[in-house]
C-alpha cells in the first residue's frame, strides 16, 4: 500500500534519478574494494540504506549522498557526478513525473443526499482557510463515506497527493499516533529507518517533509483529539478531513460538521439503489417510506435492509417490514455491515458510569420521548446538574440527540440497542 520508492517533491536535493546514482555508488563501492557493510558502516549509514540506494529503489537524499563520498574518498568530480545523479535530470531532459500517494479508497459513485454537506467540505477546503473539517456522527450516519467522496472530488487541487489513514477510533484496537505517522512519512517517500522514535520528532519530521506540498490528508474514524492532534500538518498547502464518531474539539483552525441521519426521500433512493429498481418497482411509495423510517434514516441500517432485501428473491417490502416491525436490530445485520455491532463499538468505549446511563436512559424512555436532565437525574438517582453533564456526554458520543436545547432523545435504533444492552448487562 505503501510506496517506499517516491521522490519527494518540493524538498531540496532530495528529487532525483535512483538508479543512476544507485549504478554510480556501486560502481566505486567495488573500486574500493568494500562491501556493502562495509561502505554502511565508514559512512555511518544502515546497511539497508546502502542496499536500496545501490538498487536505485531509494531517491538519494544530500546528506546520504554527501556521508558516502566522503566514505568512498571520492575526488571533486566524481562528487558532482554522483551530487548530479541524485538530484535527476538537468534542465532541457525530460523529467520524471514524481510518485505521489494516492491513498484514498475507492468511494460511492454517488451519494444519496448530502449535497449541502459535500459543498460545505468542498468549500471549506477549495477556498476557505481552515485547515481541517471534522465530519462527527452516530455510528453509520455515513462520515466514511462523505469524506472519501469529498477527498476524491478536492483531489485534483492536491497534486502533492491524498493520506489516507483508518485511525480505528472506535475499533479494539486505535492506531497510536506515532504509527500513523509511521505509516504516513514512508508513503511520503521518508525511508523506515530515518523515522525518529520520539512521537514530537516524527510528528516534526512529518510537518517539515509536508511543509511544502499541497497534499489532502484524510483520517477515518479518530478516537479522540489526542490521537489526531500530532497527525496534522502545518504547511499552508495542505488540508485536512477527519471523521469522529465524537465531536472534536481543540483543534485549531477547523470547521465542524455534524452528520445527521438522511431526509426522508434520501433514504427513500438509496433503498431503491441497493435493493434494485425491479424490486420496488410498484411498491406503494408509503411502504418505502415506511421500512427506511423503522432504519431511521440511518444510511448503515438502510443499506442493511436493501441488501437482505436483494439477498432474498422470494420477499417483498412487506415482509421486509413484518420483520422490521420485530426485532430490528437482528434484521440489521448482513455480513460484515450490522448496527448493533457498530453501536457496541460506541457502548463500549464509554466509562461505565454512562454505560449505566445509556442502560438506565435507554430502557427507561418511552419510543421518540425526550429526557431532560431532572427527569434523567430521576432515573439516575442523581443531582440534575450531574445527570446533565452525563446527558451532554452522551450528546458528544453521538448516542443521543440534541431535540432542543436541554432536551435529549434516542434515536430509535440507538434506544433499540440501549435496551438491549440494559437486558444483558
Ligand atoms: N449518502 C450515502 N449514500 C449512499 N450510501 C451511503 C451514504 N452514506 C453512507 N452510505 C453507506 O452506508 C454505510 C455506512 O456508511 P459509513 O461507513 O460511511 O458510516 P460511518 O458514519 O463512517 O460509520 P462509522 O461510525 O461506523 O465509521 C456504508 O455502506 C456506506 O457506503
Ligand atoms: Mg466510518
Amino acid at each position: 500500500m505503501y510506496s517506499a520508492r517516491c521522490t519527494l517533491p518540493g524538498a531540496a536535493g532530495e528529487t532525483g534519478d535512483g538508479h543512476a546514482a544507485g549504478a554510480l555508488l556501486r560502481g566505486w563501492r567495488k573500486r574500493a574494494l568494500l562491501t556493502q557493510e562495509q561502505l554502511a558502516e565508514k559512512a555511518g549509514l544502515n546497511v539497508r540504506t546502502v542496499r536500496r540506494l545501490e538498487s536505485g529503489g531509494l531517491q538519494p537524499r544530500s546528506r546520504s549522498v554527501l556521508l558516502i563520498a566522503q566514505a568512498l574518498g571520492l575526488c571533486g568530480e566524481e562528487r558532482e557526478q554522483l551530487a548530479a545523479a541524485a538530484r535527476g535530470p538537468a534542465a532541457g531532459e525530460p523529467a520524471v513525473d514524481p510518485i505521489v500517494p494516492r491513498q484514498l479508497p475507492a468511494g460511492l459513485a454517488a451519494l444519496a443526499g448530502r449535497e449541502g454537506e459535500l459543498t460545505t467540505v468542498e468549500n471549506a477546503h477549495r477556498a476557505g482557510p481552515a485547515l481541517l473539517v471534522a465530519i462527527d456522527g452516530m455510528a453509520g450516519a455515513g462520515k466514511t463515506a462523505l469524506a472519501v467522496h469529498a477527498a476524491h472530488r478536492l483531489a485534483p487541487a492536491f497534486p502533492d497527493g491524498q493520506l489516507y489513514v483508518d485511525l480505528h477510533g472506535h475499533g479494539t484496537a486505535p492506531v497510536e499516533p506515532g504509527e500513523a505517522l509511521a505509516r504516513m512519512t514512508r508513503a511520503l517517500g521518508v525511508p523506515g529507518e530515518d523515522l525518529p522514535d520520539h512521537l514530537d520528532d516524527r510528528a516534526a519530521l512529518y510537518r517539515s517533509v509536508l511543509a511544502r506540498r499541497r497534499v489532502l490528508v484524510v483520517l477515518d474514524d479518530a478516537a479522540d483529539e489526542d490521537q489526531v492532534q500530532p497527525l496534522l500538518p502545518a504547511g499552508p498547502g495542505c488540508r485536512v478531513i477527519v471523521t469522529s464518531r465524537r465531536r472534536l474539539s481543540g483543534l485549531g483552525d477547523s470547521r465542524a460538521l455534524s452528520l445527521d441521519v438522511l431526509p426522508l426521500a434520501a433514504a427513500v433512493a438509496l433503498f431503491a439503489e441497493v435493493a434494485g429498481r425491479e424490486r420496488v418497482s410498484g411498491v406503494p411509495r408509503g411502504e418505502l417510506y415506511e421500512v427506511v423510517a423503522r432504519c431511521g434514516s440511518l444510511p448503515l441500517a438502510v443499506r442493511i435492509a436493501a441488501e437482505r432485501l436483494r439477498s432474498r428473491p422470494t420477499w417483498g417490502v412487506r415482509d421486509l417490514l413484518e420483520r422490521l416491525a420485530g426485532d430490528r436490530l437482528a434484521e440489521l445485520a448482513a455480513g460484515r455491515h450490522d448496527v448493533a455491532a457498530a453501536l457496541d463499538r460506541s457502548y463500549e468505549r464509554l466509562p461505565a458510569e454512562l454505560r449505566r446511563a445509556y442502560r438506565l436512559l435507554g430502557a427507561r424512555t418511552g419510543a421518540g420521548a425526550n429526557v431532560d436532565p431532572r427527569t434523567a437525574a430521576a432515573l439516575l438517582g442523581t443531582s440534575a446538574p450531574h445527570a446533565e453533564r452525563l446527558l451532554e456526554r452522551l450528546l458528544d458520543a453521538h448516542l443521543l440527540r440534541e431535540a432542543a436545547p436541554g432536551r435529549y432523545r434516542f434515536h430509535d435504533l440507538v434506544r433499540d440497542h440501549a435496551c438491549r444492552a440494559s437486558r444483558v448487562a
